[in-house]
């Protein structure tokens, strides 16, 4: 049925219908479409446009059409084209003509700006949960191998060495900035278009601000055009999936290398890997594979979807209908990984002995040469070409740093005397990182502490706000 018959004399063709129908995506809208509907019953009803009785019979189809969306016995039918068209249908099945009644001073245009904001709101809280839950994994995994010694790379070639726990604890600081973003966005995101109409506003005496307190927005849109036209909410919360799968896909990349027979750093659980149909004995980091690949498509959603938003006119055109579609889809894909990688996370065991093999091997302690010479006050750009030196003298001889003779150092700097072979050790190099944020013992178990108090804050913070608005949605 569709909600514009009067002005036309001719059915849609059905290439037209075809094109135009919505409802098998948008359908999941609804719980959205019958909430608004519910705040929107409130405004008709205090200002009244609707008599109480009347109003009291939508509530209570409403709630009907709430629970019987909910536990499927209403769904949609061929002949709807969205999921407001294929819900007031619903009404009007129950209450006859006064199923229409709600549509008074309301349009799709701001009733799908508002559905889609509430969804995103909903789908963005659950996110953020499961971003929680990947940080405890990375966290307890950081902390089990706070005292595992592991060499770490600059230009994928050795640099320096670094507690693993370290490298591992990196990832909940990236989550971590997602997550500010993201409280960031809903803060953004808070704006009831309900109340713009079609472009315009309303003649009926509505009341945007009370509905919009309804819903839980923070505010209602302060012009009805850009409320009916803003789609910054799609285009942000993309963006942030994105990032949140960009983080994923590096620690993808970095489960990828580690669990290579050339590293054999990790051991990925079986549960979190997968076999091959014709070479018996690989075990592949599929999991890891997915997390670097996904984030392809969650780039792609938003680009498509900034540039279906490039040069649109304002308020309303059916171009926006395209916004749904990427936005479900990044939101389910991020559903789909990050249980996925926080699995992976809590069950790969690491290797111990071969990563503190790999510390002291391609001169990674050649800096602490350098930080030697700089403590007896030589200026690091000599220090530097120095300790470089040291470096070519013992690939030369095919030896490790320590094991040039104290008279091999002092030729290459009188400074360089015996005492350096203290600080070419993988602890030594390790125990001085004690700056803050650096990968010394003491600054790790400092680091840890700090995480531990911020993701436990976020964690209190969206809780919150997920109680507050499944509170609104079942009020
Ligand atoms: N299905 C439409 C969408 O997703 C709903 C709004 C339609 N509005 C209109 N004036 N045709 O954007």
């Amino acid at each position: 049925m569709a909600l514009w018959g009067g002005r036309f004399s001719e059915e849609p063709a059905d290439a037209v219908f075809a094109l135009s129908r919505s409802v098998h995506f948008d359908w999941r809208l609804a719980p959205y479409d019958l909430r608004s509907s519910l705040a929107h019953l409130g405004v008709l009803e205090s200002s009244q446009l609707l008599t109480a009785d009347v109003a009291a019979k939508i509530r209570t189809a409403l709630q009907e059409l709430t629970r019987e969306v909910a536990d499927g016995t209403f769904i949609y039918k061929d002949s709807d084209e969205d999921v407001h068209s294929a819900l007031e249908r619903g009404l009007s099945e129950k209450l006859g003509d006064i199923g229409g009644s709600l549509r008074a001073g309301r349009s799709r245009n701001d009733q799908v700006a508002a559905d889609l904001r509430l969804y995103a709101i909903d789908a963005m809280l659950q996110t953020s949960t499961m971003i929680i839950a990947l940080q405890g994994a990375l966290m307890a995994k950081a902390a089990e191998y706070s005292n595992a010694p592991s060499v770490g790379f600059t230009h994928m070639q050795h640099a320096q060495p670094v507690l693993f726990g370290h490298e591992i604890a990196k990832h909940v600081h990236a989550f971590n900035r997602d997550l500010d973003r993201i409280d960031d966005w809903l803060n953004r995101a808070s704006v009831s278009p309900l109340g713009s109409g079609a472009l315009s506003g309303s003649s009926l005496p509505l009341s945007p601000e009370a509905t919009a307190t309804a819903l839980g927005f923070k505010r209602s849109a302060g012009n009805s055009i850009d409320g009916v036209s803003d789609r910054d909410f799609v285009a942000e919360a993309l963006f942030l999936i994105s990032l949140v799968g960009v983080h994923l896909s590096r620690i993808g990349e970095e489960w990828c290398i580690w669990a290579t027979t050339e590293f054999g750093w990790a051991d990925v659980a079986e549960a979190y890997s997968t076999g091959s149909s014709i070479m018996p004995q690989k075990k592949n980091p599929d999991v890891a594979e997915l997390a670097r690949g996904k984030a392809g498509r969650l780039i792609g959603n938003l680009t498509g979807v900034l540039a279906m938003l490039k040069g649109l006119p304002f308020a309303y055109n059916r171009d926006l209908q395209e916004d749904k579609e990427p936005l479900f889809d990044s939101f389910d894909t991020l559903a789909l990984v990050l249980p996925a990688v926080t699995g992976m996370v809590a069950t790969t065991e690491f290797n111990r002995e071969k990563m503190a093999a790999a510390a002291p091997a391609g001169y990674s302690l050649a800096t602490e040469i350098a930080d030697f010479l700089v403590r007896a006050h030589i200026p690091f750009s000599t220090a530097h070409e120095v300790a470089g030196k040291c470096v070519a003298r013992a690939e030369a001889q095919g030896k490790e740093l320590h094991e040039l003779s104290d008279s091999e150092f002092f030729a290459i700097h009188p400074q360089l005397t015996p005492e350096i072979r203290t600080v070419l050790t993988v602890e030594g190099a390790l125990t001085s990182r004690t700056t803050f944020g650096g990968t010394a013992p003491s600054a790790l178990a400092r680091q840890l502490v700090i995480l531990k108090s911020e993701v436990t804050a976020f964690e209190a913070n969206f809780s919150a706000k997920l109680a507050a608005f499944s509170g609104m949605m079942s009020a």
